[in-house]
Protein backbone atom coordinates (compact mmCIF):
# COMPACT_ATOMS: atom_id res chain seq x y z
CA UNK A 1 0.00 0.00 0.00
CA UNK A 2 1.37 3.44 -0.72
CA UNK A 3 1.94 5.52 2.21
CA UNK A 4 0.56 8.90 0.48
CA UNK A 5 -2.52 7.52 -0.54
CA UNK A 6 -3.37 6.32 2.97
CA UNK A 7 -6.08 8.41 5.02
CA UNK A 8 -4.97 9.95 8.34
CA UNK A 9 -8.00 9.50 10.52
CA UNK A 10 -9.98 6.56 10.70
CA UNK A 11 -13.62 6.94 12.26
CA UNK A 12 -13.67 3.52 13.41
CA UNK A 13 -16.90 1.33 13.08
CA UNK A 14 -19.52 1.00 15.72
CA UNK A 15 -21.96 -1.35 15.38
CA UNK A 16 -24.84 -1.34 15.31
CA UNK A 17 -25.64 1.70 13.49
CA UNK A 18 -23.98 4.63 15.53
CA UNK A 19 -20.94 4.31 12.68
CA UNK A 20 -24.09 5.15 10.67
CA UNK A 21 -23.93 5.33 7.17
CA UNK A 22 -24.51 9.19 7.78
CA UNK A 23 -21.63 10.00 9.54
CA UNK A 24 -19.77 7.70 7.83
CA UNK A 25 -20.18 9.64 4.46
CA UNK A 26 -19.30 12.78 6.23
CA UNK A 27 -16.24 11.82 7.30
CA UNK A 28 -15.71 10.51 3.49
CA UNK A 29 -16.33 13.36 2.38
CA UNK A 30 -13.74 15.34 4.45
CA UNK A 31 -10.82 13.23 2.72
CA UNK A 32 -11.06 10.84 5.78
CA UNK A 33 -11.89 7.14 5.92
CA UNK A 34 -15.65 6.48 6.90
CA UNK A 35 -16.76 3.24 8.48
CA UNK A 36 -19.96 1.54 8.39
CA UNK A 37 -20.50 -1.25 10.71
CA UNK A 38 -22.04 -4.30 8.97
CA UNK A 39 -22.66 -6.05 12.52
CA UNK A 40 -26.60 -7.34 12.62
CA UNK A 41 -27.20 -5.21 9.42
CA UNK A 42 -30.02 -7.19 7.91
CA UNK A 43 -31.91 -6.74 11.37
CA UNK A 44 -31.93 -3.28 11.43
CA UNK A 45 -32.37 -3.07 6.81
CA UNK A 46 -35.83 -5.26 7.23
CA UNK A 47 -36.97 -3.31 10.49
CA UNK A 48 -36.02 0.21 8.63
CA UNK A 49 -38.57 -1.54 5.73
CA UNK A 50 -41.53 -1.23 8.16
CA UNK A 51 -41.06 2.13 8.60
CA UNK A 52 -42.51 4.79 6.29
CA UNK A 53 -40.11 7.70 7.77
CA UNK A 54 -36.68 7.55 6.17
CA UNK A 55 -37.88 3.89 4.09
CA UNK A 56 -37.42 6.20 0.38
CA UNK A 57 -33.62 6.01 0.25
CA UNK A 58 -33.33 2.54 1.61
CA UNK A 59 -35.67 1.50 -1.74
CA UNK A 60 -33.30 3.72 -3.72
CA UNK A 61 -30.62 1.86 -2.50
CA UNK A 62 -31.79 -1.45 -2.87
CA UNK A 63 -33.29 -0.94 -6.49
CA UNK A 64 -29.15 -0.05 -7.28
CA UNK A 65 -28.34 -3.77 -6.38
CA UNK A 66 -27.11 -6.03 -9.03
CA UNK A 67 -29.43 -8.47 -8.33
CA UNK A 68 -33.01 -7.69 -9.47
CA UNK A 69 -34.66 -10.83 -8.31
CA UNK A 70 -33.95 -10.41 -4.83
CA UNK A 71 -33.72 -6.40 -4.54
CA UNK A 72 -37.79 -6.88 -5.49
CA UNK A 73 -38.49 -10.19 -3.18
CA UNK A 74 -36.95 -8.15 -0.45
CA UNK A 75 -39.18 -4.82 -0.93
CA UNK A 76 -42.52 -7.19 -2.07
CA UNK A 77 -41.28 -8.81 1.38
CA UNK A 78 -40.93 -5.98 3.75
CA UNK A 79 -43.82 -3.37 3.23
CA UNK A 80 -44.37 -0.44 5.61
CA UNK A 81 -46.60 -0.91 8.34
CA UNK A 82 -46.02 2.09 10.79
CA UNK A 83 -45.43 5.89 9.49
CA UNK A 84 -42.97 6.34 12.07
CA UNK A 85 -40.17 4.57 14.39
CA UNK A 86 -42.25 3.75 17.52
CA UNK A 87 -40.32 1.83 20.70
CA UNK A 88 -43.55 -0.81 20.99
CA UNK A 89 -43.56 -1.26 17.77
CA UNK A 90 -44.14 -5.23 17.15
CA UNK A 91 -41.55 -5.83 13.95
CA UNK A 92 -41.93 -8.52 11.65
CA UNK A 93 -39.26 -10.99 13.13
CA UNK A 94 -36.01 -12.39 11.41
CA UNK A 95 -34.65 -15.87 12.17
CA UNK A 96 -31.16 -16.04 13.07
CA UNK A 97 -28.51 -16.78 11.46
CA UNK A 98 -27.12 -20.59 11.45
CA UNK A 99 -24.77 -22.92 9.29
CA UNK A 100 -27.78 -23.76 7.11
CA UNK A 101 -29.83 -20.59 7.43
CA UNK A 102 -32.39 -19.90 4.46
CA UNK A 103 -31.19 -18.34 1.04
CA UNK A 104 -33.75 -15.28 2.07
CA UNK A 105 -31.85 -14.71 5.04
CA UNK A 106 -28.32 -14.47 3.04
CA UNK A 107 -29.66 -12.88 0.55
CA UNK A 108 -30.83 -10.16 3.40
CA UNK A 109 -27.16 -9.79 5.15
CA UNK A 110 -25.37 -9.69 1.23
CA UNK A 111 -27.88 -6.93 0.52
CA UNK A 112 -28.14 -5.17 4.21
CA UNK A 113 -24.26 -4.76 3.83
CA UNK A 114 -24.70 -3.53 -0.14
CA UNK A 115 -27.27 -0.95 0.97
CA UNK A 116 -25.08 0.35 4.26
CA UNK A 117 -21.89 0.77 1.42
CA UNK A 118 -23.21 1.90 -1.08
CA UNK A 119 -25.41 4.75 0.69
CA UNK A 120 -22.26 5.85 2.17
CA UNK A 121 -20.41 5.89 -1.11
CA UNK A 122 -23.42 8.15 -2.93
CA UNK A 123 -22.24 10.94 -4.72
CA UNK A 124 -18.71 11.27 -3.63
CA UNK A 125 -15.45 10.66 -3.97
CA UNK A 126 -14.64 9.85 -0.58
CA UNK A 127 -13.37 6.17 0.45
CA UNK A 128 -15.59 4.03 2.38
CA UNK A 129 -14.72 1.13 4.70
CA UNK A 130 -16.42 -1.72 6.37
CA UNK A 131 -16.27 -2.88 9.59
CA UNK A 132 -17.15 -6.63 11.19
CA UNK A 133 -16.44 -8.58 13.57
CA UNK A 134 -13.84 -11.69 13.81
CA UNK A 135 -16.10 -13.15 16.44
CA UNK A 136 -19.63 -12.95 14.52
CA UNK A 137 -18.95 -15.46 12.00
CA UNK A 138 -21.92 -17.21 9.96
CA UNK A 139 -22.71 -13.92 8.44
CA UNK A 140 -19.30 -13.16 7.67
CA UNK A 141 -18.93 -14.11 3.96
CA UNK A 142 -22.27 -12.84 3.12
CA UNK A 143 -21.60 -9.79 4.47
CA UNK A 144 -18.12 -9.24 2.85
CA UNK A 145 -19.64 -10.14 -0.26
CA UNK A 146 -22.80 -7.92 -0.16
CA UNK A 147 -20.13 -4.61 0.92
CA UNK A 148 -17.79 -5.35 -2.11
CA UNK A 149 -21.16 -5.78 -4.15
CA UNK A 150 -20.79 -1.62 -3.45
CA UNK A 151 -17.44 -1.63 -3.89
CA UNK A 152 -16.04 -0.97 -0.43
CA UNK A 153 -12.61 0.01 -0.37
CA UNK A 154 -11.37 -1.30 3.07
CA UNK A 155 -12.48 -3.95 5.35
CA UNK A 156 -11.66 -3.49 9.01
CA UNK A 157 -11.80 -6.71 11.28
CA UNK A 158 -11.25 -6.89 14.66
CA UNK A 159 -12.43 -8.85 18.11
CA UNK A 160 -10.44 -12.39 16.88
CA UNK A 161 -7.88 -13.72 14.53
CA UNK A 162 -8.62 -12.57 10.69
CA UNK A 163 -6.70 -14.76 9.22
CA UNK A 164 -8.74 -16.20 6.20
CA UNK A 165 -10.05 -12.68 5.21
CA UNK A 166 -7.30 -12.08 2.92
CA UNK A 167 -8.40 -15.52 1.01
CA UNK A 168 -11.48 -14.38 0.91
CA UNK A 169 -11.75 -10.90 -0.42
CA UNK A 170 -9.02 -12.61 -3.28
CA UNK A 171 -11.67 -14.92 -4.43
CA UNK A 172 -14.79 -12.77 -3.92
CA UNK A 173 -12.61 -10.11 -6.25
CA UNK A 174 -12.85 -12.77 -9.00
CA UNK A 175 -16.53 -13.51 -8.19
CA UNK A 176 -15.15 -17.36 -6.89
CA UNK A 177 -16.06 -19.23 -4.21
CA UNK A 178 -14.66 -18.31 -0.78
CA UNK A 179 -14.57 -20.08 2.33
CA UNK A 180 -13.61 -19.59 6.09
CA UNK A 181 -13.40 -22.18 8.92
CA UNK A 182 -16.49 -21.53 11.89
CA UNK A 183 -15.70 -22.24 15.36
CA UNK A 184 -17.39 -24.92 16.94
CA UNK A 185 -16.67 -26.20 20.60
CA UNK A 186 -13.78 -24.16 20.76
CA UNK A 187 -12.34 -26.13 17.67
CA UNK A 188 -11.53 -22.95 15.26
CA UNK A 189 -11.26 -25.23 12.50
CA UNK A 190 -14.37 -27.47 12.73
CA UNK A 191 -16.53 -26.38 10.08
CA UNK A 192 -15.61 -25.30 6.58
CA UNK A 193 -18.36 -22.36 5.45
CA UNK A 194 -18.44 -21.37 1.50
CA UNK A 195 -20.67 -18.37 -0.44
CA UNK A 196 -20.48 -19.06 -3.83
CA UNK A 197 -21.39 -15.66 -5.88
CA UNK A 198 -22.30 -17.90 -9.07
CA UNK A 199 -24.99 -19.80 -7.03
CA UNK A 200 -25.73 -16.15 -5.23
CA UNK A 201 -26.41 -14.76 -8.60
CA UNK A 202 -28.85 -17.47 -10.09
CA UNK A 203 -27.78 -16.67 -13.57
CA UNK A 204 -27.92 -12.83 -13.10
CA UNK A 205 -25.06 -11.51 -14.20
CA UNK A 206 -21.89 -11.62 -11.93
CA UNK A 207 -20.70 -7.75 -11.64
CA UNK A 208 -16.99 -7.09 -12.03
CA UNK A 209 -15.79 -6.46 -8.13
CA UNK A 210 -12.72 -4.86 -6.82
CA UNK A 211 -10.67 -6.15 -4.56
CA UNK A 212 -10.84 -3.81 -0.99
CA UNK A 213 -7.42 -3.27 1.24
CA UNK A 214 -7.97 -4.97 4.52
CA UNK A 215 -6.90 -3.56 7.88
CA UNK A 216 -6.40 -6.04 11.10
CA UNK A 217 -7.45 -4.26 14.48
CA UNK A 218 -5.11 -5.73 16.94
CA UNK A 219 -3.94 -4.94 20.46
CA UNK A 220 -1.09 -7.06 20.64
CA UNK A 221 2.18 -7.78 18.76
CA UNK A 222 2.22 -11.45 18.61
CA UNK A 223 -1.29 -11.04 16.71
CA UNK A 224 0.21 -8.70 14.28
CA UNK A 225 3.43 -10.87 13.42
CA UNK A 226 1.25 -14.43 13.69
CA UNK A 227 -0.99 -12.47 10.55
CA UNK A 228 2.10 -10.56 9.04
CA UNK A 229 4.52 -14.08 8.65
CA UNK A 230 2.32 -15.60 6.01
CA UNK A 231 1.14 -13.90 3.12
CA UNK A 232 -2.06 -15.54 2.44
CA UNK A 233 -3.52 -14.22 6.29
CA UNK A 234 -1.47 -10.82 5.67
CA UNK A 235 -3.65 -7.63 6.09
CA UNK A 236 -2.76 -4.65 4.57
CA UNK A 237 -2.29 -2.50 7.43
CA UNK A 238 -3.12 -2.31 11.08
CA UNK A 239 -5.21 -0.78 13.34
CA UNK A 240 -3.56 -0.69 16.92
CA UNK A 241 -6.10 -0.38 19.60
CA UNK A 242 -5.30 0.26 22.98
CA UNK A 243 -7.87 -0.77 26.55
CA UNK A 244 -8.57 2.64 26.78
CA UNK A 245 -10.49 2.21 23.12
CA UNK A 246 -14.63 2.95 23.53
CA UNK A 247 -16.61 0.15 22.64
CA UNK A 248 -15.29 -3.87 23.17
CA UNK A 249 -11.54 -4.06 24.79
CA UNK A 250 -8.75 -7.12 24.22
CA UNK A 251 -8.83 -8.79 27.58
CA UNK A 252 -5.51 -8.10 29.21
CA UNK A 253 -3.06 -11.37 28.95
CA UNK A 254 -2.18 -13.22 31.33
CA UNK A 255 -3.69 -13.82 34.81
CA UNK A 256 -6.80 -11.62 34.99
CA UNK A 257 -6.83 -8.95 38.21
CA UNK A 258 -8.83 -6.30 39.10
CA UNK A 259 -8.98 -3.13 40.49
CA UNK A 260 -11.42 -1.89 43.24
CA UNK A 261 -14.03 -1.17 40.68
CA UNK A 262 -13.98 -4.48 39.33
CA UNK A 263 -12.31 -3.29 36.24
CA UNK A 264 -9.55 -5.53 34.76
CA UNK A 265 -6.03 -3.64 34.40
CA UNK A 266 -3.60 -3.89 31.81
CA UNK A 267 0.17 -3.81 32.33
CA UNK A 268 2.87 -3.91 29.96
CA UNK A 269 2.53 -7.12 28.91
CA UNK A 270 -0.78 -5.32 26.70
CA UNK A 271 1.06 -2.55 24.76
CA UNK A 272 2.15 -3.47 21.34
CA UNK A 273 5.77 -2.87 20.42
CA UNK A 274 5.32 -0.06 17.52
CA UNK A 275 8.99 -0.68 17.01
CA UNK A 276 8.65 -3.71 16.42
CA UNK A 277 5.59 -3.48 13.98
CA UNK A 278 7.62 -0.48 12.49
CA UNK A 279 10.18 -3.03 11.26
CA UNK A 280 6.95 -5.06 9.33
CA UNK A 281 7.12 -2.03 6.76
CA UNK A 282 2.79 -2.42 6.40
CA UNK A 283 0.74 0.96 7.67
CA UNK A 284 -0.54 0.95 10.82
CA UNK A 285 -3.15 3.68 12.79
CA UNK A 286 -3.22 4.11 16.49
CA UNK A 287 -6.49 3.55 18.09
CA UNK A 288 -7.59 4.45 22.00
CA UNK A 289 -7.21 7.70 23.34
CA UNK A 290 -6.66 9.11 20.14
CA UNK A 291 -9.17 11.73 19.45
CA UNK A 292 -7.21 14.72 19.79
CA UNK A 293 -4.57 16.86 17.87
CA UNK A 294 -1.96 15.98 20.29
CA UNK A 295 -2.41 12.37 20.23
CA UNK A 296 -2.46 12.50 16.74
CA UNK A 297 1.10 14.07 16.71
CA UNK A 298 2.67 11.52 18.85
CA UNK A 299 0.78 8.61 16.63
CA UNK A 300 3.35 9.84 14.33
CA UNK A 301 5.91 10.37 16.21
CA UNK A 302 5.76 6.77 16.29
CA UNK A 303 5.54 5.96 12.75
CA UNK A 304 1.42 5.30 12.53
CA UNK A 305 0.47 6.69 9.54
CA UNK A 306 -2.75 8.45 11.46
CA UNK A 307 -5.15 7.66 13.70
CA UNK A 308 -8.68 5.71 14.62
CA UNK A 309 -11.50 7.84 16.70
CA UNK A 310 -14.46 5.99 17.75
CA UNK A 311 -15.65 8.22 20.95
CA UNK A 312 -15.62 11.28 19.84
CA UNK A 313 -17.42 10.72 16.49
CA UNK A 314 -19.62 8.31 18.42
CA UNK A 315 -20.83 11.76 20.23
CA UNK A 316 -21.11 13.43 16.84
CA UNK A 317 -24.76 15.22 15.19
CA UNK A 318 -24.12 12.40 12.33
CA UNK A 319 -23.52 9.56 14.77
CA UNK A 320 -26.23 6.76 14.82
CA UNK A 321 -26.57 7.05 18.46
CA UNK A 322 -30.03 8.85 19.70
CA UNK A 323 -29.71 12.06 20.25
CA UNK A 324 -31.02 12.84 23.85
CA UNK A 325 -28.48 9.72 24.98
CA UNK A 326 -25.78 11.71 23.70
CA UNK A 327 -26.72 15.35 25.04
CA UNK A 328 -27.29 13.58 28.36
CA UNK A 329 -23.82 12.33 28.52
CA UNK A 330 -22.02 14.99 26.93
CA UNK A 331 -23.76 17.42 29.78
CA UNK A 332 -22.21 14.45 32.59
CA UNK A 333 -18.98 15.32 31.26
CA UNK A 334 -19.24 18.50 31.17
CA UNK A 335 -20.48 18.30 34.84
CA UNK A 336 -17.59 16.45 35.15
CA UNK A 337 -20.12 13.79 36.53
CA UNK A 338 -20.03 11.00 34.21
CA UNK A 339 -18.39 7.40 34.84
CA UNK A 340 -17.21 5.21 32.43
CA UNK A 341 -16.16 1.87 33.19
CA UNK A 342 -14.40 -1.02 31.47
CA UNK A 343 -16.60 -3.86 32.56
CA UNK A 344 -16.09 -7.37 32.24
CA UNK A 345 -19.70 -8.78 32.49
CA UNK A 346 -21.94 -6.37 30.72
CA UNK A 347 -20.89 -7.51 27.22
CA UNK A 348 -22.40 -10.94 26.18
CA UNK A 349 -19.71 -11.14 23.58
CA UNK A 350 -17.55 -12.00 26.31
CA UNK A 351 -15.27 -8.98 25.70
CA UNK A 352 -14.53 -6.37 28.63
CA UNK A 353 -16.68 -3.50 27.12
CA UNK A 354 -17.10 0.39 28.36
CA UNK A 355 -20.03 1.37 30.00
CA UNK A 356 -21.30 4.64 30.82
CA UNK A 357 -23.16 4.85 34.11
CA UNK A 358 -25.96 6.94 32.80
CA UNK A 359 -29.13 6.10 35.26
CA UNK A 360 -32.35 4.97 33.25
CA UNK A 361 -30.22 3.10 31.21
CA UNK A 362 -28.40 -0.77 31.11
CA UNK A 363 -25.38 0.81 31.94
CA UNK A 364 -26.62 1.19 35.66
CA UNK A 365 -27.02 -1.64 37.70
CA UNK A 366 -30.10 -1.47 38.91
CA UNK A 367 -31.80 -0.75 35.17
CA UNK A 368 -29.09 -3.67 34.09
CA UNK A 369 -30.57 -5.89 36.34
CA UNK A 370 -34.16 -5.30 36.00
CA UNK A 371 -34.02 -5.89 32.30
CA UNK A 372 -35.09 -9.44 31.29
CA UNK A 373 -32.62 -11.67 29.44
CA UNK A 374 -33.67 -12.60 25.72
CA UNK A 375 -31.86 -13.93 22.54
CA UNK A 376 -34.35 -12.43 19.99
CA UNK A 377 -31.63 -11.54 17.41
CA UNK A 378 -29.07 -14.06 17.63
CA UNK A 379 -25.90 -12.49 16.10
CA UNK A 380 -23.67 -13.66 18.84
CA UNK A 381 -25.13 -17.23 19.06
CA UNK A 382 -22.01 -19.78 18.43
CA UNK A 383 -22.71 -23.51 17.17
CA UNK A 384 -21.69 -26.24 19.49
CA UNK A 385 -21.68 -29.98 18.81
CA UNK A 386 -24.76 -32.00 21.55
CA UNK A 387 -24.33 -35.14 22.67
CA UNK A 388 -25.90 -36.78 19.34
CA UNK A 389 -23.47 -35.09 17.37
CA UNK A 390 -25.99 -32.20 16.14
CA UNK A 391 -25.46 -28.59 16.29
CA UNK A 392 -27.49 -26.23 18.51
CA UNK A 393 -26.41 -22.97 19.38
CA UNK A 394 -25.72 -21.25 22.44
CA UNK A 395 -26.85 -17.16 22.73
CA UNK A 396 -24.20 -15.68 25.06
CA UNK A 397 -27.85 -12.97 25.73
CA UNK A 398 -30.45 -15.47 27.03
CA UNK A 399 -31.14 -16.24 30.55
CA UNK A 400 -28.23 -17.60 32.63
CA UNK A 401 -29.56 -21.07 33.45
CA UNK A 402 -30.25 -21.74 29.48
CA UNK A 403 -26.40 -20.37 29.14
CA UNK A 404 -25.57 -23.69 31.53
CA UNK A 405 -28.24 -26.38 30.57
CA UNK A 406 -26.36 -26.17 27.48
CA UNK A 407 -23.08 -26.15 28.60
CA UNK A 408 -23.60 -29.01 30.57
CA UNK A 409 -25.51 -30.63 27.63
C1 LIG B 1 -20.01 3.13 20.81
C2 LIG B 1 -18.83 2.39 20.22
C3 LIG B 1 -19.05 1.21 19.50
C4 LIG B 1 -17.98 0.53 18.92
N1 LIG B 1 -18.23 -0.58 18.18
C5 LIG B 1 -17.21 -1.20 17.52
C6 LIG B 1 -17.45 -2.31 16.65
O1 LIG B 1 -18.60 -2.73 16.45
N2 LIG B 1 -16.40 -2.87 16.03
C7 LIG B 1 -15.11 -2.42 16.22
O2 LIG B 1 -14.17 -2.98 15.62
N3 LIG B 1 -14.83 -1.38 17.03
C8 LIG B 1 -15.85 -0.76 17.68
N4 LIG B 1 -15.59 0.34 18.48
C9 LIG B 1 -14.19 0.81 18.59
C10 LIG B 1 -13.92 1.96 17.61
O3 LIG B 1 -14.01 1.53 16.27
C11 LIG B 1 -12.54 2.59 17.84
O4 LIG B 1 -11.49 1.68 17.56
C12 LIG B 1 -12.34 3.08 19.26
O5 LIG B 1 -13.48 3.74 19.69
C13 LIG B 1 -11.13 4.03 19.31
O6 LIG B 1 -10.92 4.53 20.60
P1 LIG B 1 -11.59 5.89 21.16
O7 LIG B 1 -12.98 5.50 21.50
O8 LIG B 1 -10.79 6.21 22.37
O9 LIG B 1 -11.51 6.91 20.09
C14 LIG B 1 -16.65 1.03 19.09
C15 LIG B 1 -16.46 2.21 19.83
C16 LIG B 1 -17.52 2.89 20.37
C17 LIG B 1 -17.26 4.17 21.14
Amino acid sequence: MQKETLPTIIQGGMGIGVSSVELARTISIHGYLGVVSGTAVATTLVRRLQVTKGRKKIVEAIKAFPFKTIANKVLETYKPTVKNLDRRLKFKPLEMPTLNQSEMLTELIVLANFVEVYLAKKGHQGIIGINLLEKIQLPTLASIYGAMLADVDYLLMGAGIPKYIPSVLNAFSKNQIASMPIKINGDHDAYMHTFDPKAFAKGEQLPKLRKPKFLAIIASTTLALHLYKNEETRPDGFIVEAPIAGGHNAPPRGKLTTNDYGEPIYGLKDEVDLERLSQLGLPFWLAGGYGHFEAYQHALSKGAVGIQVGTAFAFSKESGMKKSLKERIIESLKMGVAKVKTDLLASPTGFPFKVVELSGTTGEEKTYKARKRICDIGYLREPYRKENGDIGYRCPSEPKLLILKRVVN
